[in-house]
């Protein structure tokens, strides 16, 4: 895969903009769903540089850790706990620019300053959330919102 980096100032917009289709030619002919939510963070993750990107799949009514670029973290959130929690309850992307104002929040790293989380919802249900922590205050918007959630659509058809 081609190196593309934020670092290399090409700004934001420019950099998803690359970056989703080469996300779309890494998992678009690949039927596993893991090899597919690893090969998307690590993309994401490392083009960024964020502190943690992962996701996490809703199983049993509960949402389980899945493939993950960063340090460890929690393995499972409960429906409407934490900034994950939340978005599933809400079905719908938070942007979180100071987590320590999101009353609730899980601190799975005291190094988090900001997330986003972005549900992944087929037929009206939440199946995932990808969620975007990031070292630096305020650090997402509504342009990772808007490209995070195509992202989130394209992985949804991966979900059988
Ligand atoms: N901070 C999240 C928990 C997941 S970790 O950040 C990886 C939350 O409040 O839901």
């Amino acid at each position: 895969m081609e190196e593309i980096s934020i670092a290399q100032g090409i700004g934001k917009q420019a950099t998803y903009q690359q970056l989703l289709p080469q996300i779309e030619a890494l998992i678009g002919d690949e039927p596993d769903l893991t090899a597919n939510l690893a090969n998307t963070v690590a993309a994401l993750h490392h083009t960024f540089k964020f502190w943690w990107t992962g996701f996490y799949l809703v199983q049993n009514n509960q949402l389980v850790l899945a493939p993950f670029q960063g340090p460890v973290a929690c393995t499972r959130i409960n429906f409407g706990k934490g900034v994950c929690g939340t978005a599933w309850q809400q079905k719908q992307t938070l942007i979180v620019p100071d987590v320590e104002k999101f009353e609730g929040h899980i601190a799975c790293s005291s190094a988090t300053q900001s997330e986003i989380v972005v549900p992944v919802i087929i037929d009206g249900e939440v199946v995932a959330v990808l969620d975007i922590d990031s070292e630096h205050l305020n650090n997402f918007d509504e342009t990772d919102k808007t490209y995070l959630e195509q992202i989130a659509l394209f992985i949804g058809k991966k979900f059988n």
